[in-house]
């Protein structure tokens, strides 16, 4: 070989290189386990038990047969002849086997465990929260405080919440995958799914089903806070809007009453009451812009209110004509809505 050869790229080399870091990754992200994997609730941890148990018994199956194919191919040759008729026998045992009886205990046990583990998901619930899928953001109400608010859902830890699904337009799909499975949202009838966290903290939740252009930013938050937190959280948000206060927040709030804001949304203690949009009330305490698309921070909120298209295209929302001078007041208003 000379020098020459070793310096040529051998296509086949970089091919293997690349499966390579394709598995160094994978192994890589397999030490820090997310989503579905890093189950903080009862449902998310008996799914992923079901997960973990396909997968080591697929792992065994594949090690066998690797196993029985490195027999097949390295044992020594010249024997096979030799007893033909308990070549046979051998043979006829293999298709039984692993063709018959093999296959029954694997998928048997799997449908075993699979039942047991769908019975031993929760179910019901005190908590309930009816959640409701638009293109391209999701209502959370809760009925017994009498409130609605959007993209955020607060939950206390250790408790049953019935999770009731509706939808206003197509289909969507609730999944937090570290509390528990997915649910469809579908128009015209409730479906329920009953969320447990079991530690304290946020956690994304998404739309799971494919609903139109924005489905990739169809997310929210489920908060799960101890239950006296929660509690506090639902005395906060039962109340009205505050203020406005201050010389701006007042020509905030007079701009967003006289402009195209008030037609699509609700601040309740106004005379905003419009539907078609997220409920506003105690806006500035949610973390996230547009279901997730960007923080809710000045810039963002700023960019969004006068072209949310730029941020999020295909969103229900129109740019809002507001005058330079007046766009800070509204800001300023829409940041105090706490
Ligand atoms: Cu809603 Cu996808």
């Amino acid at each position: 070989m000379g020098p020459a050869r070793h310096r040529r790229p051998c296509p086949a080399l970089g091919r293997l290189r690349g499966a390579g870091y394709l598995l160094l990754a994978a192994a890589l992200s397999g030490c820090a386990l997310d989503g579905a994997l890093a189950p903080r609730g009862s449902g998310a941890a008996t799914i992923a038990g079901v997960w973990w148990y396909m997968f080591w018994v697929g792992a065994a199956v594949f090690v066998g047969w690797l196993a029985v194919l490195g027999w097949g191919l390295l044992r020594p040759r010249g024997q096979e002849a030799a007893d033909a008729e308990h070549e046979a026998r051998v043979h006829r045992r293999f298709i039984v086997g692993g063709g018959i009886v093999l296959p029954v205990i694997v998928l048997g046990s799997l449908f075993g465990y699979n039942l047991s583990a769908l019975l031993a998901l929760p179910r019901g619930g005190d908590v309930v929260v009816d959640v409701t899928g638009y293109q391209y953001w999701w209502e959370v109400a809760y009925p017994e405080a009498g409130f609605v608010t959007a993209n955020e859902m607060y939950i206390p830890t250790d408790t049953d919440v019935r999770v009731r699904l509706h939808s206003e337009d197509v289909i969507h799909s609730f999944w937090v995958p570290q509390l528990g499975g997915k649910r469809d949202l579908v128009p015209g009838h409730v479906n329920e799914l009953t969320l447990r966290a079991t530690e304290p903290g946020r956690y994304l939740g998404e739309c799971a089903e494919f609903c139109g252009i924005q489905h990739a930013n169809m997310r929210f938050e489920v908060v799960a806070v101890a239950p006296v937190e929660y509690d506090a959280w639902l005395d906060r948000m039962a109340r009205p809007a505050p203020g406005p206060d201050t010389p701006d927040e007042r020509a905030g709030h007079e701009a967003f009453m006289t402009s195209s804001c008030a037609a699509c949304h609700t601040i309740r203690g106004t005379p905003a009451e419009g539907r078609l949009g997220p409920e506003l009330t105690h806006f500035a305490r949610r973390e996230w812009l547009g279901a997730g698309v960007a923080p809710n921070e000045r810039g963002h909120l700023g960019g969004w209110v006068v072209d949310s298209q730029t941020l999020k295209p295909g969103n229900l929302m129109p740019p809002v004509e507001v005058d330079a001078r007046r766009l800070p007041q509204l800001l300023t208003y829409l940041e105090s809505l706490k």
